[in-house]
């Protein structure tokens, strides 16, 4: 049989790590590319240039001249730096410092930054004259989220923009439906949008501009962060206002199951945390729970279940129902550490509920990635009740590090935790079904009950460790997917 040709892959993504990250996102990118170039490809990675970047990665060599990318009136100049982050991944970070180097990537806990729409599409025209400047003919363009959603539309619709490009076929992940990245119509021109577009059946919504849904009408193919989101979506309930496109594009529509980083998350050898652990030695869990304990200021106690979150403080993660819960919750025998940042509503709102209830609840508002990994060693179960939820990635990262996730039966959680069957000793957590006060404190409750049974515990962390979500087979699927692309356009 012939082995088929390596495939050179262009992607666009507002963050991905080592560079830049604010959510999940940032992990999922940065490792699919490192996978997709160990399957033998070669993957051209665009990220802007942040001032989080430029901190970690001063000096970094061009890549190429600065580019002039004409917009009405006047001109931007942008530089693409060079950087390789694994074998076979070859960055180009676009550095615009009035456009990128900011504080934040998005915007400041109370709003967003007013110039994003600008900000992102010059992102994508750089991606775009980037790739011409270098000679580069990707077999695909891969684009994520809302802030790269403008390049389907320039291949398409732009030939001026595209170049060389105009024809490579896309695909648009989408990892929150949420963010759809709706300004103004007055936006349009400044953006390079054809005004032709701005109707019901294009990029128009509800009378506003809506970038994400550029992205799903004229991309090649869809494809969400797990399978169950991507039937979800379909729905009133969770389509955030455009399941009926993605009804109509329901043909192209498919969920590839995000992986993990198992170098940067795996107790074995992870160096953020205070002692290491496997699946057979669990001693170094214990250190890990009494350090988790002492950071937050409760008094360590191996018998009293320490429950852990970690997150971005928005509603889509259940904050709201965390809060209607909380006189109860407080009252079971347990101990909640919670890690968030966000926005400022919840910040403040659990700052004060942990004064409220000390001994019992601790909060760490900020954004902590060595922390992070501690909670996920340190605690015995971990809280995760989304309202939605595209995929998630800390109940995956929980199940390795032996912490029973405790999650809301929706998108990705579904896919990813099984319920536990004391009965036949199946299943790796808790999940409850309703977004309600209720749902909630049953399965805090069963996990309560079976944490105090410690032969139903061992199995269930047993269960939970043995499960693998590497990225491997999740990398094969896109490139199934983007040959499946390249065998259409030819
Ligand atoms: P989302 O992308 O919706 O925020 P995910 O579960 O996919 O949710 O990924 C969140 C990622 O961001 C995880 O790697 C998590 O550890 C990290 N994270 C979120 N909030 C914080 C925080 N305050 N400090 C450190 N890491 C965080
Ligand atoms: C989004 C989603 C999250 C997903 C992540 C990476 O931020 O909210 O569920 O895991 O993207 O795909």
């Amino acid at each position: 049989m012939r082995r088929p040709f390596p495939l050179t892959i262009a992607m666009a993504a507002s963050e991905a790590l080592p560079y830049a990250k604010s959510g999940g996102l940032a992990d999922v990118v940065g490792a699919l590319a490192a996978q997709l170039a160990r399957l033998g490809h070669r993957v051209l990675l665009f990220v802007p240039y942040y001032r989080e970047a430029r901190v970690r990665l001063p000096h970094l060599p061009r890549a190429c001249a600065p580019l002039d990318l004409p917009f009405p009136g006047h001109d931007v100049r942008v530089e693409l730096l060079r950087h390789e982050p694994a074998p076979g991944v070859t960055a180009l970070l676009v550095r615009q410092d009035d456009a990128f180097d900011r504080p934040h990537l998005y915007g400041t806990p109370d709003a967003d930054y007013w110039d994003n729409a600008g900000r992102f599409a010059l992102f994508c025209r750089a991606v775009l004259a980037g790739l011409a400047a270098l000679r580069e003919r990707p077999d695909v363009l891969h684009v994520h989220d809302w802030q790269t959603s403008l390049l389907p539309l320039y291949l398409r619709h732009r030939p001026d923009y595209a170049g060389p490009l105009a024809g490579t076929p896309s695909l648009v992940t989408v990892h929150n439906l949420a963010y759809q990245g709706l300004f103004p119509a007055s936006a349009l021109g400044y953006l390079g949008i054809p005004p032709g577009l701005f109707h019901m059946h294009g990029v128009e919504f509800h009378g506003r501009l809506n970038l994400l849904k550029a992205g799903l009408l004229y991309a090649d193919a869809i494809s969400t962060v797990s399978p169950r989101y991507s039937e979800e979506i379909r729905t009133p309930q969770f389509g955030e206002g455009l399941d009926g496109v993605l009804r109509e594009r329901a043909g192209v529509l498919c969920g590839i199951l995000n992986g993990v980083d198992y170098e940067a998350w795996n107790p074995e050898s992870d160096a953020h945390i205070p002692a290491r652990y496997t699946p057979g030695d669990l001693a170094g869990k214990a250190r890990c729970k009494e350090d988790v304990e002492r950071l937050f200021g409760f008094e360590p106690d191996p018998r009293t279940p320490l429950f852990g979150t970690i997150s971005r403080m928005a509603d889509q993660k259940g904050f709201d129902l965390l809060a209607a819960a909380l006189p109860q919750l407080v009252a079971l025998p347990l101990r909640w550490c919670l890690l968030g940042s966000g926005d400022r509503h919840y910040q403040d709102l659990f700052a004060g509920l942990a004064r409220r209830h000390p001994g019992r609840l601790a909060v760490r508002i900020g954004y902590d990635e060595p922390l992070a990994h501690r909670i996920e060693a340190g605690a015995d179960a971990y809280l995760m009740p989304s309202r939605f939820e595209p995929c998630g990635l800390n109940q995956m990262y929980s199940l390795r590090y032996g912490t029973v996730p405790v999650v809301r039966a929706v998108g990705g959680l579904v896919d990813t935790v099984r319920p536990y069957d004391p009965a036949r000793g199946t299943g790796t957590g808790f999940v409850f079904r309703d977004y309600d006060v209720g749902g909630l404190l049953w399965a805090v409750r069963e996990a309560l009950a079976a944490f105090a049974r410690p032969a139903d515990w061992a199995r269930l962390r047993a269960n939970g460790m043995a499960e693998d979500f590497s990225w491997e087979s999740s990398a094969r699927r896109y490139v199934e997917l983007y040959r499946s692309l390249c065998a259409r356009r030819a």
